[in-house]
């Protein structure tokens, strides 16, 4: 065992070894939910890389599989990269990918399950035709890639979006196919200027009255929907929401200042090549997203792996506010909670820090909620500060309203610790600003490692208290604000908050106000993963 294997987590999903990137065709099929991933089985950085694949019953425990889709063929000799599953209506299983040719153009190519009566779908058949798309006149060969799942058009036909780019343009291009061999090019379905290549697009369905997920052809009143790119320069998953015409394939968002990438994230930390599949079996869209390192290649090589995926987020629209979405951790992950503290309206005054005896703490589930003296916010002056989380001092840096919230991963003496706060401010306008946050300045003593202060606004509705979900496992910590609205994921590399050391807890440095906080904590249990036998891949 590597020193650094306590840096492996227990419940989020990463391969035995080696590297990881983009979650591929996730799927629930026959009973069991298929999770691919682009994956290297000969190192832990990028490269070489072909499809991984494991199965679930609950999104939680996983079974690996023998590697998927591997590289052997012209079309996708250099690299088996992103794609999409498609499960058509007689229950037929399409998937589609991006294959980097013998001479390094982005093609799709098609495959399907060599035998649909297998509920494990270990073996892939590629197309005898492949590639099934080429790029089209106009587009560089380097920047057509990761074909979406496909949906039905009003007309009949099976639509998919490609992502790409046009100068400094981020596009998305669309197609029409009948039959998943031979496509027709329709045009493009939105772009936006100054934003650069869209990977791994995404374009889906959210119901505007009902809290179920929608299948990904649903369209019509009550729906919305959300196109999701991202952004290979700023490396980071950007959506929209807003309203897809079928007829002239075109989408519209509702704000066009909230348009991708120059508006809301998903994550406002670590977290990319995101995409979502609709879960047909419980009536939920479900959000997976890739969760790189933040240390050096050099620490990847020497732990032996690197990436892991965010634990699965059931993904709707936000009917209270109508301006963002809501993610939040699939419900199994709860199956996992044990050792349940509670913590009963516990007050902070101005500039408190107190200890929250939780027994081992590298594997938790916290939910927090908090409340802001009433005189302070009363007393509070409005304030030319125009605050942003990377932008501040970080949960050291002092205001009249915060910020306050939790220290995990931090032992006993805070000369590590990762705050995951709020920070109100009160604007110009006479209105309150609330700020979600995770600081990763004094995450670590190690120099060689990303020490960012992340996060952003998120909205706070009349009445509602701050509340906080944060997943902690090791070197991840996944944070989710008033109920989802905004989620900020960071990994860490504590050298002294680990295994026994590992301490959480509760801050208050706003310097006018006093916090009163009431926690649930559990323990989390680790995760299953079992290894599929006689798997004749695995070296
Ligand atoms: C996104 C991405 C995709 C590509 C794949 C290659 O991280 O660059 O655009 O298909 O990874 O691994």
């Amino acid at each position: 065992i590597s020193m650094l294997s306590w840096q492996r987590t227990s419940f989020h999903f990463q391969p035995e070894k080696n590297w990881m990137n983009d979650p591929n065709g996730p799927m629930f099929y026959k009973g069991w939910y298929h999770f691919f991933y682009q994956y290297n089985p000969k190192g832990a950085v990028w490269g070489n890389i072909v499809w991984g694949h494991a199965v679930s019953k609950d999104l939680i425990n996983w079974m690996h599989l023998p590697l998927a889709i591997v590289s052997d063929k012209w079309y996708d000799i250099n690299g088996v990269w992103t794609g999409s599953a498609t499960i058509l209506p007689d229950g037929q299983v399409i998937m589609l990918y991006t294959g980097c040719t013998n001479e390094s153009v982005q093609v799709q190519n098609l495959a399907y399950p060599a035998d649909a009566s297998d509920p494990l779908l270990i073996n892939w058949v590629k197309y005898s035709n492949n590639p099934v798309l080429v790029p089209p006149p106009g587009i560089n060969d380097k920047d057509f890639r990761d074909p979406t799942t496909a949906w039905l058009t009003a007309e009949g036909k099976w639509r998919i979006i490609i992502g790409s780019k046009m100068g400094r343009e981020g596009i998305a291009l669309v197609y029409d196919t009948n039959d998943f061999k031979t496509y027709e090019i329709e045009g493009i379905l939105h772009a936006v200027p100054g934003t650069g290549m869209w990977e791994c697009v995404d374009l889906f369905p959210v119901s505007t009255e009902e809290s179920n997920g929608l299948a990904t052809l649903a369209n019509g009143p009550g729906v919305k929907h959300v196109i999701k790119a991202s952004l290979d320069d700023d490396r980071n998953d950007y959506y929209a929401i807003g309203t897809y015409y079928d007829k002239n394939h075109t989408w519209v968002p509702n704000n066009p200042s909230i348009d991708i990438g120059i508006g809301i994230r998903y994550d406002y930390g670590i977290f990319y090549a995101a995409k979502t599949f609709y879960d047909q079996d419980k009536e939920r869209r479900i959000l997976w997203g890739w969760i790189g390192e933040s240390d050096s290649e050099a620490a990847d090589v020497k732990k032996g792996w690197a990436s892991l995926q965010s634990i699965p987020r059931t993904i709707l629209m936000d009917r209270k506010t109508g301006t963002n979405l809501i993610q939040w951790p699939v419900e199994e992950v709860e199956s996992l909670r044990v050792n349940n503290t509670d913590f009963d309206r516990v007050e902070m005054k101005a500039g408190e820090t107190i200890p929250l005896d939780v027994g081992l703490a590298t594997q938790l589930d916290i939910i927090a909620e908090f409340e802001i003296d009433k005189e302070a916010l009363d007393k509070a002056v409005e304030s030319n500060e125009t605050f942003s989380c990377e932008g501040s001092g970080g949960a050291a840096e002092r205001g009249a309203l915060g910020p306050f919230g939790v220290l995990v991963l931090a032992d006993e003496t805070l000369a590590e610790q990762t705050p995951v706060y709020f920070y109100i401010v009160k604007a110009k306008d006479g209105f309150f600003k609330t700020f979600f946050c995770t600081d990763k300045s004094r995450s670590s003593e190690a120099t060689d490692v990303n020490k960012q202060i992340y996060g952003s606004f998120v909205p706070v509705l009349e009445g509602e208290n701050l509340s906080m979900r944060i997943l902690v496992d090791h070197s991840i910590i996944e944070s989710f604000a008033q109920g989802g609205r905004s989620c900020i994921t960071a990994r860490t590399y504590p050298t002294k908050a680990i295994h026994e050391a590992a301490r959480v807890f509760l801050f208050n440095n706003a310097t006018n106000a006093s916090v009163t906080a009431s926690l649930k904590i559990w323990q989390m249990d680790s995760a299953d993963f079992q290894i599929y036998p006689n798997d004749a891949t695995r070296q």
